[in-house]
């Protein structure tokens, strides 16, 4: 059996479509829907991130701003940073690129970011919100995997779906949409970390296994179901001299030897990270609209 390999570039680049005439009808009334990125500091793939979120904005023809400061910049300069883009109108989506310096409380950045612009949903409320089933701005990366599986004919309803890593940003609230009781979710979920004991046994139940651990091509071929659905969050560089800059990207995935035992699966690059890009495309596009007035309130 070889995998279908389920094309994130294509998915992406379909909604990105998609949000073209409701960014067209907010410009007929003059509102460019804006998003303002925060970096501190100049971590490589971080600067790369954030060139790839401006982008994305400038193709779509939406404001885009990114803010870069120095890696030393203070708790109180950044909560200031944070203050000015909340009272500024044309700023509609906020995005601190993690992770911070580690002189930097970032429970409290996430904390200070208004909800109504919190476009990466990391915020105590959006997070609060998607635990409780309510509309809320969901994590770009998590809810990328689940449009791509609803656009992929992919239905969780009552598989079990396995979730390679717990952390707030794409583990948990990964869990959090596939546990919801509603249409595209019904999962039975089993989240797996650095203490859980034989992951393989785990993983090897899973009809639809998500890796998100960020340790290169870690799920090998005799840890998956026969038939399952393999999505690979995971974006690791890994040295290679061959390469033009010295390194290629993998997943958390041997995708080459477990593309011949799974059903369907993502690739790296060209799976999940460009749909993460498309999916905060539409949670700015949908804090202007929400801004503007039109579906006011979350
Ligand atoms: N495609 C995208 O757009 C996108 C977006 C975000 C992240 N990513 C990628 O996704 C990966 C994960 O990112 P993250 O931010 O969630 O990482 P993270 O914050 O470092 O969390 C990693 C998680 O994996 C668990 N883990 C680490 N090693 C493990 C092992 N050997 N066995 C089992 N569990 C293990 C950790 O367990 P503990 O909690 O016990 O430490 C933790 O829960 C990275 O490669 C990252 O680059 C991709």
């Amino acid at each position: 059996m070889t995998a279908k390999i389920i094309d994130g570039k294509d998915t992406a680049q379909e909604i990105m479509e998609g949000l073209k005439p409701r960014i067209g009808a907010l410009v007929k009334k003059g509102i460019y829907p804006g998003l303002s990125v925060i970096i501190l500091g100049e971590d490589p793939a971080s600067l790369s991130y954030v060139k790839s979120k401006g982008k994305a904005c400038e193709k779509l023809g939406m404001r885009s701003e990114t803010i870069m400061l120095s890696e030393k910049t203070t708790q109180a300069d950044l909560m200031t940073v944070i203050r000015n883009l909340n009272a500024n109108p044309k700023v509609h989506g906020i995005l601190v690129q993690l992770p911070l310096p580690k002189h930097i409380d970032e429970d409290a950045v996430l904390e200070a970011i208004d909800p109504e612009k919190d476009v990466d949903g990391f915020s105590p409320i959006n997070m609060g919100r998607l635990l409780a089933g309510r509309d809320c701005f969901k994590p770009c990366t998590p809810n990328g995997v689940m449009e791509l599986m609803a656009r992929h004919g992919i239905d969780p309803a009552g598989k079990h779906a396995v979730i390679l890593g717990r952390s707030n940003i794409v583990g948990k609230p990964m869990a959090a949409l596939l546990v919801q009781k509603k249409k595209g979710a019904d999962a039975t979920v089993t989240i797996c970390h650095s203490r859980t004991k034989n992951i393989a046994a785990l993983t090897k139940k899973a009809d639809i296994l998500i890796a998100a651990i960020g340790r290169p091509e870690f799920v090998k071929a005799a840890m998956v179901k026969k038939g399952a659905v393999v999505i690979d969050v995971g974006i690791n560089r890994v040295e290679d001299k061959a390469a033009e800059k010295g390194y290629r990207l993998v997943g958390d995935v041997d995708f080459e030897a477990v593309k011949d035992v799974a059903k369907a699966i993502t690739p790296v690059p060209g799976g999940v990270g460009r749909m993460t890009i498309a999916m905060l495309m539409l949670n700015t596009v949908q804090a202007a609209e929400n801004l503007s007035g039109r579906n006011r309130g979350l």
